[in-house]
This record gives C-alpha cells, structure tokens and sequence, in this order.
C-alpha cells in the first residue's frame, strides 16, 4: 500500500508528464514557435491578461511585439525615445526563456511623424539614426529583425508601393538597400529580414520580391531572410487546392538563394474550424520541411484580440479556449509525419494526378486513370532533407518498407491520405 505521500508523488509526477504544450515539442525540434503579444497584457492584472501571458509563456518559445516597436509607439521625436512597452515584453520574454524577433525598423505605416518628413537626405539620416538607435537598444536580444516591412505595392502587381509610403517615394527604391546596410551595422550578430504579405504563393508580388533579394544578394546587401507573414483564409480542401505543394514551391526558390525563411504573422480566416485546422496544420508541415524555416509566428493569441478578429483567425477562441487548429498544431509537432511531395513544379497542378497510400500492403501508387505516365515523387524528413525521390506509375505501387530510415531521420510515413501532386508529361 502507498503511502499518501507517495500517492501525492506520483500523481504529480504523472500530471507534470502529462502537460503537452506546442513549446514543448517545438523545442525538441528546434522550432522557435512564436506568437505576436498584445503588450498591454504583460503588465496588466485582469483575468484576460493573466490567461493570455500563461498561454504565451506555456506554448510558444517566441514573441514578437505586435506594435510596440513600430516607430510611433517608440519613437516620439528625435530626442524622446519611450522603449518601456517594448521594454516590458523583452523582459518577459527573457524571464521565460523565450527568443524575439524585432518588427519593425522600417515600413510605410504606424510611424513617427518627424522619421518620415523631409528630402531624400534627410529622410536616409532619420533611417539610419532611428536603427541604430532601436537595434543599438536591443543589441544582443533580439535574434531577427523585420528590417524593411511591406516594400511592395497593396494589389499585388508587383511594383514597388508608392501609396503613403515616402521611403519609396522621397528616397527612392534603393531605401530598401541602405536600410539593411544601416542595420547590419548596428548589430552584426542580428538576422535581418524583409518581410512582405501576399507572396505566400507564386505571383507577380512574390516575383518581385524574389527578384529585390537575388538583386540584393548579387550586389552584397546584407539580407538574411525573407519574412512571410501569411495572412490567409483557408481553403476548403487543401488536398484538391494542392496547398502543400503550392507553397513548398514559392518557399523552395527563396531557399535555393540561399536565404532563411520565417512565417512571420501567421493568421488564417475561417467560420469552419475543421478547415482551418488544416490548413494550419499544412502551413506548419511546410515551414518544417525546410532546414531553412526555423520561425513560426502566429500573429497573437486569442480571436478576440486579433487585428483580424472578424475571420476568427487564430488558434485560440474569444475565451481563450485551444480550438480544432491549435490541435492540427500540437498533432504535427508530435508526429511531424513527412509530407509527399511529388515534382517541385507545382505550377503544374492542372495536370496533376493522386498519390493515394495503401495502407493494408503500405504501399504508395499513382491513381491518374487518364494517363499511365510516370510521375516523380520526392520524400522529405521533418528537417527539410530529402530522404528519396523515386518514378511512380500507376500500376506500379511503390513498397514503402523498401525505405530505410536515413542515417539520423526518422523512418518514413505517410499518413492514410491522398495527396494531391503535380507530375510530367
Ligand atoms: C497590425 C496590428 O496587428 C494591429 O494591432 C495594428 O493596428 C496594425 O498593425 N502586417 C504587419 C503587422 O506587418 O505589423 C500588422 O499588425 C498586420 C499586417
């Protein structure tokens, strides 16, 4: 008989083993799972605000300021910088072991009025002064910096945004270049970023984009990453709408360049928590696949607090309460199954055929009863390396159990599901 000690013991011990959490496994993976603070919230006293810095700190190993390193809440005039919001958070995060990421040095938007008032000259003084005053402030603490945010034109055209945006309009488009040098040599241990929205998948706005960085690399700017903030609505069903494959394909070019990737603001609009769920659950299968994608954010914590709260967007609802998508979440990092991917030509979905899993002789085959050809699939680990790339055709299934498991990988599964794939001619 144990004693009521003991009893106690082990209760505690299994309810402390029992405690999941997205940081929990995150950490295991070497994801910096991060979430957009609402900063009111860290020195406030109300219930709200206690439940949502207890979720912060629990899940996520990440924050990010949602405003209050935008110049207008820092940077009062050229003499007065308040950094005590932001101030707040960064030693929130830092008492609880939690990574920042900086947002943002320079954007068309929520700025001082002094910063963006002048000619060319003086606005390229404004810049410089005011990065090496915030990164100078936060040298050291801050891991990536959204250096310049939203440099690319609101309807996706792919032009440079002139719309109230006088970085591009008084200086000119090389205000993009000079800002990187100006923070690259304000804290040369910081990764920094240009981060942009509507370019999750190919487009004219991510061409361009692409196009800024090869042109930034090529002439020696010191750009490390390209941010994408993700604000989407969910597909109904991202199997048939090939999302997987849609943004592996944008993301893969932009990692070829050889830069690092992050999904910076993540936020996904749905009245079907079902749908959303999984298309949360592909967004976070892809920034896994890549080596490259080792930040996560989802921009803030419950609906009700949301910039976009009308499309409750995020994981948690009004009540604080984990919806469907944040179990999508904790489902993947717990079992970070490797996602199929068949060809990296996704552009090619139109002609795509099913790869369907068969589970009863685990096998893997092509189901395109209009066509016999051969289609090339490729199998990813969690980390984003490439385990095997073989040819399917349809009346010959591939034995999954003729895969070993790589040399430090884990060994390969496909989930009973049918994956939508792009595939030649
Ligand atoms: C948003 C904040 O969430 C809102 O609270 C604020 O009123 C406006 O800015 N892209 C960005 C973020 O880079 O800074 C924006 O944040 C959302 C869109």
């Amino acid at each position: 008989m144990l004693k009521p000690f003991y009893l106690l013991l082990v209760c505690f011990i299994i309810t402390a083993d029992a405690q999941e959490s997205l940081r929990k496994y995150a950490d295991s993976l070497g994801l910096n799972i991060g979430v957009a603070i609402r900063e009111s919230y860290i020195t406030g006293t109300g219930s709200s605000a206690t439940t949502h810095n207890n979720i912060v700190k629990t899940e996520f190993n990440t924050v990010v300021c949602e405003n209050a390193m935008k110049s207008q809440n820092l940077a009062y005039s050229k003499t007065t910088y308040n950094f005590s919001t932001a101030d707040n958070v960064v030693d929130f995060a830092i008492a609880n072991k939690m990574k920042i990421r900086g947002h943002t040095l320079v954007w068309y938007r929520q700025n001082a009025q002094w910063l963006i008032s002048g000619d060319r000259e003086m606005l390229l003084a404004n810049m410089k002064y005011h990065i090496e005053k915030v990164m100078g402030h936060y040298r050291g603490k801050i891991y990536q910096w959204d250096v310049v945010n939203e440099p690319f034109d609101e309807a996706g055209s792919g032009k440079f945004r002139t719309d109230n945006n006088p970085w591009q309009t008084v200086i000119g488009e090389d205000y993009i270049d000079s800002a990187f040098v100006y923070a690259h040599a304000a804290d040369p241990g910081c990764k920094l970023y240009i981060n942009e929205f509507g370019t999750t998948f190919p487009g004219p706005k991510s061409e361009a984009l692409y196009d800024k960085v090869k042109e930034m690399l090529d002439n020696g700017i010191p750009v490390h990453g390209v941010g994408f903030q993700c604000h989407e609505g969910a597909v109904e069903d991202t199997v048939a709408a090939g999302l997987y494959a849609g943004i592996k394909y944008n993301f893969n070019r932009f990692a070829e360049l050889g830069l690092d990737l992050a999904v910076t603001e993540l936020d996904i609009q749905s009245s079907d928590p079902k749908a959303q769920a999984d298309n949360y659950r592909v967004y976070l299968q892809v920034a896994l696949s890549f080596p490259q994608c080792r930040t996560f954010v989802i921009w803030g914590v419950s609906d009700k607090d949301s910039w976009r709260s009308s499309g409750t967007p995020l994981i948690y609802d009004g009540n604080f309460k984990p919806k469907p998508a944040y179990d999508a979440l904790l489902a993947v990092l717990k079992d970070p199954t490797p996602v199929v991917l068949v060809d990296r030509r996704a552009r090619r979905l139109t002609k795509a055929g099913y790869l369907v899993y068969d589970r009863a002789n685990n096998t893997v085959r092509v189901n395109d009863p209009s066509s016999n050809g051969p289609a090339i699939m490729e199998m990813f680990d969690l980390r984003g390396a490439r385990i095997a790339k073989v040819t399917l055709r349809a009346n010959n299934p591939l034995p999954l159990s003729s895969m070993k498991t790589a040399p430090g990988t884990a060994l390969i599964r496909v989930k009973d599901e049918v994956v939508r794939i792009a595939r030649d001619k």
